[in-house]
C-alpha cells in the first residue's frame, strides 16, 4: 500500500485539544506542518479522543477542539491544500484502534514511558484503560491514511516505534496492509525550553507566570515575558549546551526557529550585542509572529461557519481514505462484510 497523492508521501500529525497553545508547540510543531504543505500530502487532525484518556469537562472540552483548529490555520495550515479534521468525526479511527488494542501485547503498551509518567501521578483506580491504550490510538490515525511520515517531538519517538512494531505484527499475521510510517524530525533547535527555567521543556501547564508564551498573549505581556526571561552572568551571546547557558541558548533558539536563519549568521549578528539587544530582538520577531496568527485566529472565531464547513470537508476527505483502509483491515481479519 503506498499514499498516492500524485508523487507526494503522506504526512499525516495530530496535537490534543488541550487548550492555550504556546510558542513552543507553534515553534516545535505547527510552524513545520506549515512549512511542509506544498511538498506532502498533508493530513493534520485535532486528537479529541485521545484528549479524554484523562478527565475532561464536556463543554471546556468542545471549546477547545474548535479553538484548537482554528489555531492549525491562524498558524498557516491552508485548508486547500491540507486535510485538518477532527478525530472523533472519523469513527474509523475508534474502530481501528480497537483492532489493534486487540494486537498490542500487554507488555509493550507498559513500557511507553508516557503511560509510566502520566499513570504514576495517579492511582490505579482513577485511570482509565485508554491511559494504557493511548499509543494503540496514536497507532490507528497513522496507519489509517497510510503516513509515510510523521512530524513529532522526541518525546513521541516511542509511540512511533509502537506503530511501527504493530504495523509489521499486522502484516506479518495477516498480509501487506499498512505503511511502516518514519519520524519526520523537527528541525534544529525547535526544542523550546520555558523562560523562567530554561532547563525545563515550555509546557502550557506550567503555573509561573513568566514560564511560556501564549499564542493568544496579549502582544506587549508577550514582550514583557521575553524581557523577563532568565539568563546568565556570562556576556557572550552563543548557542550552547551547557545547562548554565540554557536561558541565552533557549532564546538564541526561538529567534533561530523563528528566523531560520543558521547558528552562525545569528551568532555573527550578535557579536558585538548585549543581552538586552538579545532580548528586544527576540521580543520583537516574537510578537512579529504572534500579531498576525493572532488577527487571523480572531477573524476565523468570529467568521460564522468558516471553521465548521473547514471541518467538515477535511472530514469527508479523510473519512473517504480511513474508511477503505479499515475495511481493508476488516477483510484480512476475517470479519464478515455486511451486505
Ligand atoms: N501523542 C501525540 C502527542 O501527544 C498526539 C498524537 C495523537 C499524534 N495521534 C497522533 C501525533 C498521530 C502524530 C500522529 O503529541
Amino acid at each position: 500500500m503506498v499514499a498516492e497523492n500524485g508523487n507526494k508521501p503522506r504526512v499525516l500529525s495530530g496535537i490534543q485539544p488541550s487548550g492555550n497553545l504556546t510558542i513552543g508547540n507553534y515553534l516545535g510543531a505547527l510552524k513545520q506542518w506549515v512549512e511542509v504543505q506544498n511538498d506532502y500530502d498533508c493530513f493534520y487532525c485535532v486528537v479529541d479522543l485521545h484528549a479524554i484518556t484523562v478527565a475532561q469537562d464536556p463543554a471546556e472540552l468542545r471549546r477547545k477542539t474548535r479553538e484548537s483548529a482554528a489555531m492549525y490555520i491562524a498558524a498557516g495550515i491552508d485548508p486547500e491544500i491540507s486535510t485538518v479534521f477532527v478525530q472523533s468525526h472519523v469513527p474509523a479511527h475508534s474502530e481501528l484502534a480497537w483492532i489493534l488494542t486487540c494486537m498490542a501485547p500487554l507488555g509493550w503498551l507498559h513500557r511507553m514511558t508516557q503511560f509510566k509518567d502520566k499513570s504514576a501521578k495517579q492511582s490505579q483506580d482513577s485511570i482509565g484503560a485508554g491511559l494504557l491504550n493511548y499509543p494503540s490510538l496514536m497507532a490507528a490515525d497513522i496507519l489509517l491514511y497510510h503516513a509515510d511520515l510523521v512530524p513529532v517531538g522526541d518525546d513521541q519517538n516511542q509511540h512511533l516505534e509502537f506503530t511501527r512494531d504493530l504495523a509489521q505484527r499486522f502484516n506479518h499475521l495477516y498480509g501487506e496492509t499498512f505503511t511502516l510510517p518514519s519520524v519526520m524530525n523537527p528541525q534544529a533547535g525547535a526544542r523550546i525550553m520555558g523562560l523562567d527555567n530554561p532547563t525545563a521543556k515550555m509546557s502550557k501547564s506550567e503555573a509561573s507566570e513568566n514560564h511560556a508564551i501564549f499564542l493568544l498573549d496579549d502582544l506587549s505581556r508577550a514582550q514583557k515575558k521575553v524581557m523577563r526571561a532568565v539568563t546568565d552572568s556570562h556576556r557572550e551571546i552563543r548557542f550552547s549546551d551547557d545547562p548554565e547557558r540554557a536561558g541565552v541558548n533557549n532564546l538564541l533558539t526561538i529567534y533561530q526557529a523563528i528566523t531560520n536563519e543558521t547558528q552562525e549568521v545569528i551568532e555573527a549578528a550578535f557579536a558585538d550585542k548585549g543581552y538586552g539587544d538579545l532580548k528586544r530582538t527576540v521580543a520583537d520577531v516574537v510578537v512579529g509572529t504572534l500579531e498576525p496568527l493572532q488577527a487571523r485566529y480572531y477573524e476565523l472565531m468570529n467568521e460564522a461557519g468558516y471553521l465548521d464547513s473547514v471541518l467538515k470537508i477535511g472530514q469527508e476527505k479523510a473519512a473517504d481514505i480511513a474508511q477503505d483502509t479499515l475495511k481493508l483491515a476488516q477483510k484480512r481479519m476475517g470479519f464478515l462484510a455486511p451486505s
